[in-house]
């Protein structure tokens, strides 16, 4: 009862297995906006200290900056270890580094979403633009060499004294994924559905347990409406954990963070869904690589309780907590660390989703 043609089908069910398969492979997620992406080199040289200030660039200098990086950053990605890469659309359009990451086996994906607007009702809640043209522009990236997209939508979390998330906002952003995913669908592109639970506030592990399940589950219920072929897209969720102004914070242990995790992935996930690959968001890279690794040690341990051996792959699409060393190299221009720091952050994101 598809309205999507078989071959069209079968092409997004087989990218989406290949993007979390052979278990262990992942996405590196790389497409930051230009204006993120400046700002993240900025960020880097200031910590690389010198007394003169900020270095100014042009925007000629700075888009050839980013270009550099990454054509710097792809050259060191392998498909052993990383299934695919997502791209901005300045990186897949205008410098055309598709191709680089295809030639070598990874599948290339493109940042689907636009910017936020505030919500009207909730000032703290946002709304993600960027449904208008979509179609075209997703067709745009197919053209350009991509297969699978990316949407990301900010879900505030905190403690139920302080109401968030309204239930406006879980509601738009559900709407809003689900129409992103069916419009994927329709241009030929893996959706990849990322609702990211903020953990900046005050919730507990608890009240952030609840809210990824609901938003989650919420989803899939509009997924269902808009007809979306849920075999052939991949969910990018959070790993629940306590908000950093929860006195909880000071002493997470990742087992706790990965039962959670794995509780509200087997709750929330329809089974149909090929694989999960979560965000890093933020956290330092060698804490989103050990809680990854508990979970997945969770979901292979013997004693697991049977709905979490039947979980699909879980494993990451990572974007800070793979490049964030890396860019501090390359700003100081030392282009072997910055392979060094990539590869090993790739292989060890590699290890932690088999569970070694
Ligand atoms: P982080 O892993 O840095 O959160 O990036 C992943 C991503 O794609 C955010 O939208």
């Amino acid at each position: 009862d598809s309205h999507l043609s078989p071959s069209v089908a079968k092409e997004l069910i087989t990218t989406a297995q290949a993007l979390v398969g052979p278990r262990g492979r992942g996405i590196y997620a790389t497409d930051e906006s230009p204006e993120a992406m400046d700002a993240l080199f900025q960020a880097a040289e200031a910590g690389d200290s010198d007394e003169q200030g900020p270095k100014k660039y042009s925007d000629s200098e700075r888009r050839e900056r980013r270009k550099e990086w990454k054509k710097d950053a792809y050259e060191v990605m392998s498909s052993e270890f990383v299934s695919g890469v997502i791209l901005s659309s300045e990186t897949l359009l205008d410098f055309n580094l598709g191709p680089s990451l295809t030639s070598k086996g990874i599948i290339v994906g493109v940042r689907a979403h636009g910017e936020l607007a505030p919500l009207p009702t909730s000032p703290f809640e946002f709304i993600v633009q960027g449904l208008d043209n979509l179609l075209s522009n997703l067709q745009a990236a197919r053209a350009a060499g991509a297969r699978f997209s990316k949407w990301r939508a900010p879900i505030a979390c905190t403690s139920p004294a302080l109401e968030l998330p309204s239930q406006v906002s879980l509601d738009v952003q559900a709407e809003t994924l689900a129409m992103f995913a069916a419009i994927s669908q329709q241009a030929g592109l893996v959706p990849i559905v990322e609702p990211d639970v903020e953990f900046s506030a005050d919730a507990s592990l608890e009240r952030s347990v609840e809210v990824h399940e609901k938003a989650i589950g919420m989803i899939y219920a509009r997924c269902r409406e808009h007809g979306v072929l849920l075999e052939g897209t991949l969910l990018k969720p959070s790993f629940p954990q306590p908000g950093l102004k929860h006195p909880s914070r000071s002493n997470i242990n990742p087992k706790d963070i990965a039962l959670a995790t794995v509780t509200v992935i087997s709750r929330s996930v329809p089974s149909a869904v090929p694989g999960v690959v979560f965000l890093s968001g933020g956290l330092p890279s060698s804490v989103a690589i050990s809680y990854l690794s508990a979970v997945n040690a969770l979901v292979n341990s013997s004693s697991a309780p049977s709905p979490f051996t039947r979980l699909p792959p879980l494993t990451f699409s990572y974007g800070r907590a793979i490049q964030g060393d890396a860019i501090k190299h390359w700003v100081s221009g030392d282009k072997d660390s910055l392979k060094a720091s990539l590869e090993d952050a790739c292989k060890s994101c590699y290890r932690a989703a088999k569970g070694d």
